[in-house]
């Protein structure tokens, strides 16, 4: 039987220990395990049985965790990793060779911009970075080697919304293939491969966990893909192996991801229409404003609208600094997703790595300041901020 959703966050991955019947899947910090004799070592190696060898081609708490975001993406199979970057890389080695083509959204997280566009001309990959929401552009774009269309719904940290069903045809009536980062999501809210995606990567380090602990990554997809990720990328190429412990903390922070996610995004779209009325703000980008342009596509694909706030001052960057630095319940951090509400200067801190240019390209504007909504009371979250827009207005008329 099929369980629910909810019932799947909680039970899916978990089983009680073979040994003692600890219910809690135990930490099996372990870098080998032991083969009974040399013909089973043998067998595993040849992929003719199923079990473990090496931590960094599997460990029971990567299986849990991996058996549980399988379930909740609705994908096969799926593979953990050491950081979300440490996914995309073992994705992106795996599904491409020298001479190949992809196609990316022109706003993405800075260091897979930064990995497509500063690195991958080295190794003979094209990139072509544009706007996604622009489906004959990106017909147009397609070409005979193009092997793949990357895509985060909604944009790290832009917003933009790419229509993930639309961008699945293209990808297959081309012979590629659909990437979506969910991490601004999570399947709670949505679901890239019931949309058509062929494979959906996560910084884990933020929803999925939720509480700010770890680095860690997961992939999921089709079985016959994820694992030529485990060998090729995992294994052979990124090395990019999650440590059991960190495991076992994602797979706890997972149990309750049901719970938290749909709690984050109310909160948010009340900071959200606060932040709206607000006279020193110039611009919100939240999908579920009736101001943002793509609210009916974000509204078709998405269960709620997300916890992640972008939002330009109308003094520009001195007032977007005077602001970050004057919020006291919310942590001047980078990352996302945590209980705790973080607030940040993507121009300065998360996309650094981008040129002026590419920044602009990207449309992201230096007075550009994203918020992530945590699980604090609403209520004390906009004092905070209303209390970091008088200090805005005391800093700038000193000026
Ligand atoms: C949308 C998105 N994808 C990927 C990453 C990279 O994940 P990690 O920091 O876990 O390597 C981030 C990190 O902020 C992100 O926001």
């Amino acid at each position: 039987m099929a369980y629910h959703f909810d019932t799947q966050c909680v039970h899916c991955g978990n089983h009680a220990d073979p040994v003692t019947g600890a219910l809690t899947t135990p930490i099996y910090q372990t870098s080998t395990f032991a083969f009974k004799n040399a013909d089973e070592g043998a067998r595993r190696f040849r992929g003719e049985e199923e079990g473990y060898i090496y931590t960094r081609l599997g460990n029971p708490n990567h299986t849990a965790v991996e058996e549980k975001i399988a379930a909740l993406e609705g994908g096969e199979a799926a593979a953990v990793a050491a950081s979300g970057m440490g996914a995309i890389a073992s994705v992106l080695w795996t599904a491409l060779s020298g001479g190949d083509h992809v196609v990316a959204a022109k706003s993405l997280y800075g260091c897979t911009f930064s990995l497509m566009s500063h690195q991958f001309p080295r190794f003979g990959i094209e990139t072509t970075f544009m706007d996604l929401t622009d489906l004959a552009a990106v017909k147009a774009a397609m070409k005979p080697n193009t092997r793949l269309i990357y895509c985060e719904s909604p944009a790290n940290p832009t917003m933009d919304i790419a229509d993930i069903a639309a961008l699945a045809k293209i990808a297959h009536e081309n012979n590629a293939i659909l990437v979506v980062d969910n991490t601004y999501c999570t399947p709670v809210i949505q679901r890239p491969i019931a949309l058509g995606a062929d494979v959906v990567v996560h910084s884990a380090t933020k929803y999925l966990n939720g509480h700010g602990d770890i680095i860690a990554g997961v992939i999921v997809g089709a079985k016959e893909f994820i694992g030529r990720v485990k060998m090729e990328g995992l294994k052979d190429l990124t090395g990019a192996t999650l440590a059991p412990f960190d495991a076992y903390l994602l797979l706890r922070g997972m149990k309750t991801l049901h719970i938290r996610v749909p709690r984050h995004c109310e909160t948010a779209l009340r900071v959200a229409r606060f932040l709206e009325k607000r006279p020193e703000v110039a611009k919100v980008w939240y999908p579920g404003l009736d101001s943002f342009p793509q609210k009916e596509l974000a509204a078709k694909q998405m269960k709620y609208f997300g916890a992640i706030i972008a939002i330009e001052l109308k003094g520009g960057l001195d007032a977007g600094k005077a602001f970050i630095n004057n919020t006291h319940l919310w942590t001047l951090a980078v990352s996302l997703g945590d209980a705790e509400s973080l607030i940040q200067h993507p121009a300065s801190m998360t996309h650094s790595a981008l040129s002026d240019e590419e920044l602009k390209a990207a449309g992201i504007s230096k007075g550009l300041v994203r918020l992530s909504v945590g699980l604090e009371a609403p209520e004390d979250l906009i004092a905070d901020l209303e209390k970091a827009f008088e200090a805005v207005a005391v800093a700038c008329s000193a000026r």
